[in-house]
């Protein structure tokens, strides 16, 4: 059962980043306490942790020891919760709803989020090259620090927000979608899986390879499954309004060819992930799982 698999999986790693996120986070009421209390709103309690159980399952593909995969998992929420701050912000999507409670700004003002978001992205690094120590070798932190500085800057998903905005109001044809889509999304969700392989002692480059395309592959099809959730979607269990991209004349798969091509694009790439993870045995099932559960999620 799949489900089940998945949820006992979620449940476990999930407990485990929450409790390092809580410590590694300022506690409440750290000077300047305002900034504190943003970046534990935004972080804590909140989200499907899609990204860091990323970081967990494809840790565990490799072998790697699920203690080395702590840190990696929490810089990649981390950089995430910030994206998610920026892209509420009124400059960018203009959203109020977040997660189910009101969007950082709201709850507080735009200049703390602004600032919480730039915290937010710092102590991810720090937390990458502090706490990996001294457990990881340093040739390896240092790479998994350059992944992650790149997959999070303008070449990854920075600059695919600001593909995002140029494109608002305007239609993109399909492989600028998909361009677009890929920077925004992808990155983040394709690190994410390289930093759990990372961690593995007797990694290969062709697992490394593998793995790749199989984060190329989810990442692309969450964020179609975003778009057609943000058609079809409740906003009761997404935790976010629905209907925003139509009113912003945002470019969206469903938008563009419509909802069905739309998951049918997100099946086909469901189907080419399990394919890229050929030769892994049933420790990779979790990455299976996860794969299923982005093109058929509600949430
Ligand atoms: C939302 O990401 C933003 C996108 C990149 C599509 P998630 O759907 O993973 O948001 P949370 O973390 O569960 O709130
Ligand atoms: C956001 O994409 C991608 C990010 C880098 C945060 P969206 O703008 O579609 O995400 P939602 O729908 O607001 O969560
Ligand atoms: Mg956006
Ligand atoms: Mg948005
Ligand atoms: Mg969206």
């Amino acid at each position: 059962m799949p489900e089940a698999a998945l949820a006992a999986f979620l449940a476990d790693n999930c407990a485990r980043l929450e409790s390092c996120l809580e410590q590694w986070l300022p506690p409440a009421g750290t000077h300047p306490a305002r900034l504190h209390e943003a970046m534990r709103y935004t972080v804590l309690d909140g989200g499907k942790r899609i990204r860091p159980t990323l970081v967990y399952a494809s840790g565990q593909a490799v072998g790697a020891r699920q203690a080395l995969l702590d840190a990696p998992a929490a810089a990649v929420e981390l950089i995430h919760a910030y994206s998610l701050i920026h892209d509420d912000l009124p400059a960018m999507d203009n959203d109020d709803l977040r997660r189910g409670k009101p969007s950082c700004h709201r709850a507080f003002d735009e200049a703390t989020a602004i600032l919480a978001g730039d915290a937010l992205q710092a102590l991810a690094f720090y937390i990458l090259a502090h706490h990996s120590a001294p457990q990881l070798d340093a040739g390896v932190r240092l790479q998994m620090l350059e992944r992650l500085a790149s997959a999070a800057g303008s070449r990854g998903m920075a600059g695919g927000q600001a593909i995002d905005l140029s494109a608002t109001g305007r239609q993109l044809n399909i492989a600028e979608l998909e361009d677009m889509h890929i920077h925004k999304t992808g990155a983040l969700v394709r690190v994410s899986v390289l930093l759990g392989a990372l961690c593995g002692t007797a990694t290969t480059d062709k697992q490394l390879e593998q793995l790749d395309h199989y984060a190329k592959c989810i990442g692309l099809a969450f964020q179609i499954r975003d778009d057609i959730l943000d058609v079809e979607g409740e906003v009761l269990s997404l935790g976010k309004h629905t209907g925003m991209d139509q009113q912003r004349e945002k470019s969206t798969y469903p938008a563009l060819m419509g909802l069905e091509p739309a998951r049918q694009r997100a099946r086909e790439l469901h189907e080419e992930a399990l394919d890229s993870l050929a030769g892994f045995h049933g420790s990779a099932d979790p990455l299976r799982w996860i794969s299923l559960y982005i093109i058929e999620r509600e949430r």
